[in-house]
């Protein structure tokens, strides 16, 4: 019972759409604390696929108020882009979107200023989406952002933009060789955004706080994932906020008490997009095939993710750090294709056995993964509605990850479609 946030334990694209809207159904009020629109829910409802950048994906239940919180960066066009697409396919009639008048505007700038820096040969490519996520928090941190509540008092917009704009013009011009930016044409076009936004744009903390001393059910909806966190992930090959647990407090605006229960979202493999170290990718055919039953490309930018064996050693640290009391153990169908199944247990390095994330990429880089080898289960999944009625095998195979994580699986994933769900536990009941 309570209040539940739902975080991201490995790279992303764990499949907390799906989550967030089976357990959103028991939720009132479900506020998405951080990222912005590099990440992509996707939902399958009666087959058809929805997918959603900023939007938490409860809104497309009945009678629920949707918040995007203090933070997470918005790009308004990619809002307003993403209000339109549900109101044209009959949702958001009777629930409720609005959006921290504190939360930070991914500004034009910020889009070009992440493009220009990824094609820098000179700078570490990280692989971002490119959708102005690492500069508009960078802005944010260095005081130098413009704020959602800004959108709607032009002469301060002025005013800021006037402060901000010969730095990113100095930027642009001397460093990339770029064109600079007019105030007025960026005052006019967000003006344009803002006017259209304007209803939704509240100070969310009255609502927030009165919904929860009446004891409404909140849920937290993460972005992204443990290891890429800004602090805890795999620096620097990581996005630019902090998306384990704690976020949802500072990016909420709720204290510790305010969150009760923490679901780890777990696929039952590994994927990542982008740079980094991944120690268990399998860059061979099994890798190929997990891709291409799992639909393993990027909903935001539809790059290819590269898929590997599930890491314990990586989701023992996600656990650390984000405190899950529930695992959604996602995408189980996938597994059912390959042959024999791997689980890293434990890492090697400098020929000794460790089972920490090494924090320089130089070290994670060198790891090298002890398995576990599990058999697979041939049996096709989606209709199986109840943990005990699931094969031997893969009964098995969940039990070795709850019992080495220490956390019970609440929810288990075996289609894409939201009736292919097995709920052991709701934490909202
Ligand atoms: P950024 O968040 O666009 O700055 O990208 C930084 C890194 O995070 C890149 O490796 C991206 O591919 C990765 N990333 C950002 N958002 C997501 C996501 O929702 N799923 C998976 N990877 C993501």
């Amino acid at each position: 019972m309570g209040n539940v946030a739902v975080v991201g334990s490995q790279w992303g694209d764990e499949g907390k759409g799906k989550v967030v809207d089976v357990y959103g159904e028991s939720a009132d009020l479900i506020i998405r604390f951080q990222g912005g629109n590099n990440a992509g829910h996707t939902i399958v409802v009666n087959e058809e696929k929805i997918v959603l950048h900023l939007i938490p994906a409860a809104a497309l239940h009945d009678n629920k108020t949707c918040i995007i919180g203090n933070g997470v960066v918005v790009d308004p066009e990619v809002l307003l882009r993403e209000i339109n697409q549900l109101q044209e396919k009959g949702y958001l009639q009777s629930s409720s979107l609005l959006v921290s008048d504190r939360a930070h505007v991914i500004m034009p700038y910020h889009k070009q200023l992440d493009k220009l820096r990824e094609s820098n040969t000179s700078a570490t490519f990280i692989g971002t989406t490119g959708r102005g996520i690492g500069p508009a928090y960078s802005d944010k941190v260095g005081r130098r952002g413009i704020r959602m509540a800004d959108l709607l008092r032009p002469d301060y917009l002025e005013k800021r933009l006037e402060e901000v704009l010969p730095e990113k013009n100095c930027i642009l011009q001397s460093y990339f060789n770029a064109p600079p930016l007019e105030a007025c044409g960026l005052m006019d076009q967000l003006l344009t955004l803002a006017e259209r936004l304007k209803d939704r744009i509240v100070d969310t903390q009255p609502l927030i706080h009165n919904a929860l001393k009446e004891g409404k059910k909140v849920m937290y909806e993460g972005a992204q994932g443990v290891l890429l966190d800004i602090d805890h992930g795999t620096y620097p090959y990581v996005t630019s906020s902090n998306t384990i647990t704690g976020a949802a407090l500072s990016g909420a605006g709720v204290g510790p008490n305010d969150v009760d229960q923490v679901i780890g979202i777990t696929k039952v493999y590994t994927t990542r997009v982008g740079e980094g170290p991944f120690p268990t990718e399998l860059e061979n055919e099994t890798g190929a095939l997990i891709r291409k039953v799992g639909g393993e490309f990027g909903a935001t930018t539809g790059r290819k993710r590269r898929c590997g064996w599930l890491d314990l050693v990586a989701l023992k640290h996600a656990k650390r750090v984000a405190g899950f009391t529930g695992l959604a153990l996602t995408k189980i169908d996938v597994l059912s294709v390959v042959d024999d199944i791997k689980i890293c247990t434990a890492y090697e390095l400098n020929d000794e056995q460790i089972d920490y994330v090494p924090s320089t990429p130089e070290d994670y880089e060198r790891v090298k993964p002890i398995y576990k080898t599990f058999v697979s289960w041939d049996e096709k999944l989606p209709k199986v509605k109840s943990k005990k009625d699931l094969p031997a095998a893969l009964q098995e195979y969940i039990k070795f990850i709850e019992t080495e994580l220490e956390v019970p699986a609440v929810l288990l994933s075996v289609g894409p479609d939201r009736n292919d769900t097995i709920v052991i536990h709701n934490p909202f009941n």
